[in-house]
């Protein structure tokens, strides 16, 4: 493990952060309120966890990096056995010995109170990377909303009855938007990623400058409106759109439309988590793989954005010079800007949080849809392991394609202009859209 150099110890408030983890924790139980015990054991898909793996894997995650690694030397970075994730591949985890929820319930009260208790008499003001600036404890919050991501996967997927939400956000009115607009970056020297050692992620750092050449990108994700166009000019038929790789994927799959689509009587349907109805045309078109992202770019002819480019797009300020933690400034997302934080339980019309704007001008960056880019999961230039390798690292190559921006299942705390997110380029249940852009 490599730490980064020398830094002047900051604190942390204990109280912020006890609340942070009772806000995760009631978010988390909030989710699995409408599901009983069988449902909570089952597994629903192969590419998925049985929900209860995933409440016992964020217990112990967080009991080993709140208690454990923050008393000796880290002896381990998954706890070892049921939870962890490297020892049982998603695939398998149904076949686990798993506990009932009542059993779960209770392992992740004792483990919370024993993490509040050592949070008591946490010592802040160390040289410790993992505590300066409370890290650890960050990290540990984002664990637990980026798992709570992964469940509402799940239960999407769910088999049987559709998951019912216990409580829900109404979504916004649309507001009367312009369609197929881009916006125009006149290129130059930019800044991206992040040095921040407080909340970021060790994939986000550092900082760093490049230099992008001039291109367009679409002030909207791609709507189901847009997506219907490309379907209706046989978009799934056309070899020419696709790469060979997709053209593989889409011959293996037989897939005709976005995951979650069934052709109705008049039009297409789909259905998120128990409501179904017509295709909205005004909505992001979710659910579609990297494959059909650049199949469709290709139809527009256009192209998918550089995580680069995105990442400029979102939140570089060309009048100043200086770079946007979100889209809108530095404020953390509310419902009121963004489509984030779940209880929506579904995209919103684009264009319909006004204020969801960048410098340069787009629109819903961050939240309704994570976006697919062309670019693969790489390290930036100086990177260096934090806290573990099995986080970010061991994924960097040429397998993973990042996503950016975030979606309405996305907690606030777990999404920001440089957070970066990534998946195979067949992966389609994630809550995954895209917009497009250009060369000038
Ligand atoms: C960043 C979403 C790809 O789910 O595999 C959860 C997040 N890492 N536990 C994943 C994560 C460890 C990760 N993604
Ligand atoms: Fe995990």
């Amino acid at each position: 493990m490599t730490f980064p150099a020398a830094f002047s110890a900051r604190g942390a408030d204990r109280q912020t952060l006890a609340d942070a983890l009772e806000d995760a924790r009631a978010r988390t139980l909030l989710l699995i309120t409408p599901l009983n015990d069988a449902e909570l054991r089952r597994q629903h898909d192969a590419l998925m966890s049985p929900i209860v793996w995933d409440l016992g894997h964020i217990a112990y995650f967080e009991e080993l990096w709140l208690t454990r690694n923050l008393d000796g030397p880290i002896e381990f970075v998954e706890m070892p056995g049921l939870y962890n994730p490297n020892e049982h591949p998603r695939r398998e985890r149904g076949e686990l010995d798993l506990p009932g929820l009542e059993a779960c319930r209770e392992l992740m009260e004792n483990i919370r109170v024993r993490v509040l208790t050592r949070l008591g008499r946490v010592d802040f003001d160390t040289d410790s990377p993992l505590l300066q600036d409370g890290y650890v404890y960050h990290m540990v919050l984002q664990h637990e909303y980026q798992h709570n991501e992964t469940m509402l996967q799940t239960l999407q997927l769910k088999q049987g009855m559709p998951y019912t939400p216990a409580v829900r956000w109404p979504i916004p009115a649309a507001h009367t938007v312009s369609r197929g607009d881009m916006l125009r970056f006149p290129g130059g020297e930019v800044e991206l990623g992040t040095d921040d050692l407080a909340e970021a992620y060790d994939n986000e750092r550092p900082r760093h400058r490049v230099v992008l050449r001039p291109f367009r990108i679409d002030v909207h994700p791609v709507t189901n409106g847009e997506y219907l166009e490309f379907m209706s000019a046989g978009g799934y038929q056309q070899r020419g759109f696709w790469s060979d790789q997709g053209w593989r994927w889409l011959e293996e799959t037989g897939a005709l439309a976005p995951l979650y689509w069934a052709r109705g009587g008049d039009g297409w349907t789909t259905r998120t988590m128990d409501r179904e109805g017509p295709v909205d045309a005004s909505h992001p078109v979710c659910h579609v793989c990297f494959h059909e992202a650049e199949a469709y770019a290709r139809f527009a002819g256009k192209r998918l954005p550089t995580e680069a480019e995105w990442e400029t797009a979102a939140s570089w300020d060309g009048t100043t010079g200086t770079k946007r933690r979100y889209p809108w400034g530095d404020a953390p997302p509310t419902r009121d800007l963004a489509n984030v934080d779940q209880l929506t339980f579904g995209t919103a019309p684009v264009g319909s949080y006004p204020g969801n704007l960048s410098a340069l001008g787009c629109s819903g960056l961050i939240g309704d849809v994570w976006e697919w880019t062309s670019s693969d999961f790489r390290g930036y230039p100086g990177f260096e392991s934090f806290p573990y390798p099995e986080y970010s690292q061991d994924f960097f190559g040429t397998e993973y394609k990042v996503l950016r921006g975030g979606s309405w299942a996305t907690r606030p705390g777990a999404i920001r202009n440089t957070f970066r997110n990534w998946d195979y380029p067949i992966r389609r249940q994630l809550y995954c859209g895209f917009r497009c852009a250009s060369d000038e």
